[in-house]
């Protein structure tokens, strides 16, 4: 009787649990029985009464007061298009019965492989690129990948025997794992359409940062003083503390030199190169925000520093996302014209309580195409732009001890913004389609990975996107030729039987570039319904006037002026000049610039009349 009345008691206040998939409440009951088959981690969502008026919670959830687990991690992706698979969810087959051609025969055919450097963006853009999709699909992915179950020379995984590189190399297949879901993980019954789980919030919210568990955040992250997050400092440069064991996910450092690896709520920023770097920017980047805090609010307590430079954080890392990363590549017409960004500068508030804060499957898949232009050689460069030497980045993958170590870390800041990525050309770089996972596979194709991945998610075909994209049936291959080169048509007529054959991704690879951007128009649709639906689905969004501790105008038009080159200049080692716009090359237009002349925010915006200046006291 006892335990019941505590329940009835106390129901008013604890914790309510959730069922992951579902979303819906669920009975003590059924989480002992989770409880009992180890899936309470994965399909159990515990969620703390929401107050309508509290800030973004870590976990995402209460971010929609009716669907309080909704915005969580391992809450169901949407689609943008149902899947079709083939039976017992096995990837589809042609139309007409046959295997579809295999992921690497496609990949050597449609993608060529070489260096040739963009003019136009730099290194730069690409790692934020990849860390912005770090902080909504599970940061889990690479580190699984190699210490989970990969396995070998499944079919699916086959290398024709006269591939351009492995007719010579002897390797006959390669290592390919199907992502994880609700059914594989057993919170929903085998059987059912599998739909893909992750452990990061589907929200972008610098989950890199700070986790997606107030849990890990307060253990690992929260120094308790002052408004920071805990870090270290060696030979004078700032970061994030580092893990004291050997037992650590940093699989590639080169010990004993190198010994770094950071002690994060998740341990994101120890995986990608790119993905590491913008971490630590962005954990200083926090404790920066709060000292400027502190400074002019002085009454200020530690929780209320906290919460006020993790809101300014999160929003300067959407800023730059959507106002500065985004529109050089989609184009900043199309961007207004299809309501992602607005021209004015002010407020916006588009939020409907009717769509949840989820991810469609499609936006983190589609943002796979980055990989054609993700450079292999990761290029450093002195203060003063000398070049100084070059590592293969898939080589520092899992390996964080290698920025901490001879310079490294000056070096490789002052060439993320002075080398150009690869060009956007059809034609990717050796070490991402051969080498993609460093030492850590013998061969590993990022490119043809995403091709399988393609097909284990069960989308539809690329003319279905295209029919759902621009309202336009696509019945021969001929019709393509609007908008794919006719030499890469006449390849994929040789590739598919039929053109409703044509994987999405192949499709997207050989599209031409939209009107007025970059990308290809495919990737465009895909990505921008997402980022739409962040702005509409997410309660505690940054440019909204309503949301519980909203800035003020002046707030929001302060944060509004950083830019990355001005965020680079505040936390990165060495910066003392760079170019305003550090997403693209330096040049005539956008030429070397004293960060003095750098604009930046005014924190006086934020200022605290209720503070009492000390000397008053
Ligand atoms: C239970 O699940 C957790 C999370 O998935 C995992 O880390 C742990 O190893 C599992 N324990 C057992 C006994 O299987
Ligand atoms: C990078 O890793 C590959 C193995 O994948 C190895 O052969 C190569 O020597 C490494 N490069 C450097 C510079 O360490
Ligand atoms: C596949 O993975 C296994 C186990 O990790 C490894 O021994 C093998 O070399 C990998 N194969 C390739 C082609 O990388």
């Amino acid at each position: 009787m006892l335990p019941l009345l505590l329940i009835l008691f106390s129901s008013a206040n604890a914790a309510l649990f959730y069922d992951s998939y579902h979303g819906v409440p669920i009975s003590p009951d059924e989480v002992k029985r989770h409880d009992k088959t180890n899936t309470t981690f994965w399909c159990v969502n515990e969620v703390e009464p929401c107050h309508p008026l509290e800030g973004r919670r870590v976990d995402g959830s209460c971010n929609n007061l009716r669907y309080p687990s909704r915005g969580a991690s391992h809450t169901p992706f949407t689609r943008v298009l149902p899947p079709v698979y083939d039976k017992d969810f096995e990837p589809k087959k042609s139309a007409s019965g046959n295997e579809l051609p295999l992921a690497r025969y496609l990949r050597t055919r449609l993608i060529s492989v070489g260096r040739i450097p963009s003019q136009v963006f730099t290194q730069l853009a690409i790692h934020y690129f990849v860390f912005m999709s770090a902080d909504v699909v599970s940061l889990h992915d690479t580190i699984n990948y190699i210490a989970w179950r990969p396995y070998c020379c499944a079919e699916k995984g086959k290398i024709p025997h006269d591939d351009p590189v492995h007719r010579f190399s002897g390797v006959n297949c390669l290592n390919m794992t199907r992502p994880e879901s609700f059914q594989s993980i057993g919170c929903i019954p085998k059987g059912t359409t599998p739909d893909r789980i992750v452990s990061s919030t589907p929200l972008l919210d610098l989950s890199t940062v700070y986790g997606n568990f107030l849990r890990n955040l307060n253990e690992k992250g929260r120094l308790f003083e002052k408004g920071l997050l805990k870090y270290e400092v060696e030979n004078g440069r700032i970061w994030p503390p580092s893990v004291k064991t050997l037992a650590s996910v940093c699989f590639l450092n080169q010990r004993p030199q190198e010994t770094r690896c950071h002690n994060m709520p998740e341990d994101g920023g120890n995986t990608l190169a790119g993905i590491n770097l913008m971490a630590v920017w962005f954990w200083r980047y926090h404790n920066f925000i709060a000292t400027e805090l502190l400074k002019i609010n002085p009454c200020w307590d530690d929780e209320r520093l906290f919460a006020t430079a993790r809101d300014i954080n999160i929003a300067i890392a959407l800023q730059i996302y959507y106002y500065e990363l985004m529109p050089m590549f989609l184009g900043y017409e199309n961007l207004l014209k299809d309501r992602v960004i607005i021209p004015t500068g002010g407020f916006r508030d588009v939020y409907n309580e009717n769509v949840l804060p989820q991810l469609s499957l499609e936006y983190p898949f589609v943002l796979r195409w980055v990989h054609t232009v993700q450079e292999g050689a990761l290029k450093m460069y002195d203060k003063d732009g000398y070049y100084l030497k070059q590592y293969p980045i898939v080589n520092l993958t899992l390996r964080t001890g290698f920025f901490a170590v001879d310079d490294n870390i000056d070096y490789i800041t002052q060439g993320s913004f002075r080398q150009g990525s690869a060009n956007i050309d059809y034609i990717a770089d050796p070490d991402i389609t051969e080498q993609g996972l460093g030492p850590h596979q013998k061969v590993s194709d990022l490119m043809t990975n995403d091709l399988a991945k393609n097909r284990y998610f069960g989308f539809q075909p690329y003319v279905k996107y295209r029919e759902a994209c621009f309202g336009t049936t696509i019945n021969k291959f001929e019709d393509l030729k609007g908008f794919i080169d006719p030499e890469r048509v006449e390849i994929l007529k040789e590739l598919y039987e039929t053109v409703e054959d044509i994987d999405l991704l192949a499709g997207i690879w050989v599209e031409r570039p939209i009107k007025g951007g970059f990308v290809p128009p495919t990737f465009y649709c895909l990505v921008i319904d997402q980022l739409r639906r962040n702005v509409i689905s997410d309660r505690h969004w940054y440019e909204r006037p309503n949301r519980p501790n909203a800035f003020t105008a002046h707030q929001l038009s302060e944060a509004r002026k950083i830019t990355i080159g001005r965020f680079v200049c505040n936390i990165g080692d060495t910066v003392t000049k760079i170019q305003p716009n550090a997403f693209l090359k330096a040049g005539i237009q956008n030429s070397f610039t004293s960060c003095n002349h750098i604009p930046d925010m005014n924190f006086g915006a934020w200022k605290d009349l209720t503070c009492k200046p000390t000397q008053w006291q």
